[in-house]
């Protein structure tokens, strides 16, 4: 469903280069984790397979359609309709609460069931409370929710534990899994630690701007099964 060939990635101008040829294929519905060291090209590497940002050399192909040759309204068409984020920093907007954050999400595709995933996420007692009234595990799964509403066809993820404890971070974690093995979406997602690589169906690592290596878990793990 999604095929990289040659993505080229710069900074300042040509200057940094960040992406140095990252060719890549994910099937529909596989469980992809991208692993890698820090400052090693994960997050810009999600940024362009997502369509957020422009790649420089190189193309992404979601089936027939080709993101390098995108307008921008085309790109952000594309956007809604095709793909939702999660990232490290939930970037809810602050002045809104549970409910109305996720309806923002939900509004896009014009879903009505958002009631059901913040059920669903646990967090129907603080609909009223807004971001900061929140602690992270509960903002992530907030963040969470808004990306489900939207029903993406794929869904990247970026760290979505790493600002979480291990208990939250393993019940998010759980959570994430468990909707994609029921919605069965396309699932990208970056993370630091080795131990969530092994609930992956595919895992690619990343060094220096290259992808070094691309293995396949037999048997993906539970967010219970992995060592944290
Ligand atoms: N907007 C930018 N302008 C200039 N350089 C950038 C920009 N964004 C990223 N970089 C550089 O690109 C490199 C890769 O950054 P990236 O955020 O993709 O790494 P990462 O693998 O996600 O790291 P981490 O695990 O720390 O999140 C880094 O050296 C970073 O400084
Ligand atoms: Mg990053």
């Amino acid at each position: 469903m999604i095929k990289a060939e040659n993505i080229v990635k710069t900074y300042n101008g040509g200057a940094v280069e960040v992406l140095k040829g990252v060719s890549l294929d994910i099937k529909e519905g596989e469980k992809v984790v991208i692993l890698g060291a820090s400052g090693s090209g994960k997050s810009t590497l999600l940024s362009v397979l997502s369509g957020l940002e422009r790649m420089d050399g190189g193309k992404v192909f979601y089936d027939d359609k080709d993101l390098s040759s995108m307008t921008e309204k085309q790109l952000t068409e594309f956007r809604r309709n095709t793909v939702g984020f999660i990232f490290q920093q939930y970037y809810l907007l602050p002045h809104l609460n549970v409910e109305n954050n996720v309806k923002m999400g939900a509004d896009l595709i014009g879903n009505k069931d958002f009631r059901e995933i913040i059920k669903a996420v646990g967090l129907e007692s603080k609909l009223k409370n807004k971001p900061a009234e929140l602690s992270g595990g509960e903002q992530q799964r907030v963040c969470i929710a808004r990306a489900l509403a939207k029903n993406p066809k794929v869904l990247f993820l970026d760290e979505p534990t790493g600002a979480l404890d291990e208990k939250t971070g393993r019940e998010v974690l759980d959570y994430i899994i468990k909707s994609q093995g029921e919605r069965g979406f396309t699932m990208v997602m970056v993370t630091h630690n080795l131990n969530i690589a092994e609930t992956a169906d595919t895992v690619i690592k990343m060094n220096s701007g290259v992808i070094t290596e691309v293995y396949h878990n037999a048997t993906p793990k539970t967010a219970f099964e992995i060592g944290w």
